[in-house]
């Protein structure tokens, strides 16, 4: 059963309601009325704010995925910096909110240019953010078909943006010190007093225990969470038991398979694709506010960095199933709103421009 509404959040701040900035692009023709600081809509398991980010991440629910696509440091919309350089000292409340909320099942997407992610890439790192993957959207020649002054720019004509992928992996206590995943696991193998190679035995293997989960190198696997539990079940029943429990975070009892399971971000790839997402810029029915709809602001349409609604599904299946909670801190047409509520994720988007916040609304609502 479809559920569509519109209501004010009563966590709305007095600075959510200061007056918008003049450079904000003209409204809608339609002259609907401007939407109210705090307003937000739901459609099924999608919602979109009218609110600034930073001001909802501690009520939105835990992210197994976040698709961030915030400033550019291009002046692209009010509020973008106007050069890269600013970008860290923007990014930095709302990466430290994301490290703060997520766990290690939580992917972060980071949309950007190559020169404002390689700017905000210490950021991430410093908060904890582990780097797995750098997407490149390839928008194809026709992008700056006719329109690359090359003999002025003396460069190539740049036809990709970036997608990059981040998790915040687990972190274990060894003593006084924080231990990665790897460490920790084979330094408890290593706390029961059991020889390295007893691993084998463990997990019914020759040879793959102490060469793929206890091995110190970087050749390290993950071990699935019935080899983790069988490792976990023979430390406790055969290790010293001075030491015991043996691969626990509570003191008490093991992690279980379950758990294990939890502690790393979710992965599924689709066949054929690639770190190479060759996709046109957004045209068609698809990109919002073209002419037709008069609203425009620097840009020939509504918003001059809509992403395309097939490479955000792919992040989207790719880091979560259904039911999972997505959010999109900065929306502008909301793109995973939309994604997210075809494959019935559960979304949180937040947007603060009334025009790009309408017409995000009027999408999520017509399912275009
Ligand atoms: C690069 S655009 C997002 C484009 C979007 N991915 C799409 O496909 O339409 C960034 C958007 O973030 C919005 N924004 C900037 N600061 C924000 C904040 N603090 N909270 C919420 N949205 C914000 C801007 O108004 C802009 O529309």
């Amino acid at each position: 059963m479809e559920n569509v509404s519109n209501q004010t959040l009563p966590f709305a701040t007095r600075r959510a309601q200061r007056p918008l900035r003049r450079d904000r692009p003209s409204h809608d023709e339609t002259d609907a009325p401007l939407p109210q600081r705090g307003e937000m809509f739901h459609r099924d398991s999608a919602t979109i704010h009218f609110q600034p980010a930073e001001e909802l991440y501690a009520h939105w629910p835990t992210p197994t995925c976040i698709i961030s696509d915030g400033p550019y440091g291009l002046s692209g919309f009010p509020g973008d910096p106007p050069t890269p350089a600013e970008l860290i000292e923007w990014y930095r409340p709302h990466v430290a909110a994301w490290s703060e909320r997520s766990t290690p099942q939580t992917t972060l997407w980071f949309w950007n240019s190559e020169l404002g992610w390689a700017t905000v890439h210490p950021l991430l790192i410093e908060h904890g953010w582990e780097y797995r993957c750098c997407h490149v959207w390839d928008k194809g020649i026709g992008h700056i078909a006719g329109n690359s002054n090359t003999a002025t720019l003396r460069k190539f004509p740049v036809i990709t943006e970036v997608c990059v992928q981040y998790l915040k992996p687990a972190r274990f206590l060894g003593g006084a010190r924080s231990l990665s995943m790897q460490e920790w696991l084979r330094s408890e193998w290593q706390r029961s007093g059991l020889p390295l190679r007893l691993s084998n035995q463990a997990c019914g293997v020759l040879n793959a225990a102490t060469r793929k989960y206890l091995t110190a190198d970087h050749l390290w696997y993950y071990p699935p969470p019935d080899a983790f539990e069988k490792l976990a079940e023979y430390a406790n029943s055969h290790g010293r038991p001075e030491g015991r429990p043996y691969f626990s975070v509570d003191g008490s009892k093991p992690i279980s398979a379950d758990e294990w399971g939890r502690l790393r971000a979710k992965f599924a790839c689709a066949a054929g694709i690639t770190n190479v997402w060759k996709h046109p810029q957004v045209s068609g029915a698809e990109r919002i506010g073209g002419r037709r709809e008069r609203m425009k602001w620097k840009y020939s349409s509504l918003h001059g960095s809509q992403k395309p609604l097939k490479l955000v599904d792919i992040a989207i299946h790719a880091s979560t199933d259904p039911a999972d909670v997505v959010w999109e801190p900065f929306g502008g047409l909301c793109p995973a709103a939309v994604c997210a509520r075809v494959s019935r994720r559960t979304s949180f988007s937040a947007e603060v421009i009334p025009e790009f916040y309408s017409a995000a609304v009027r999408r999520l609502a017509r399912d275009l």
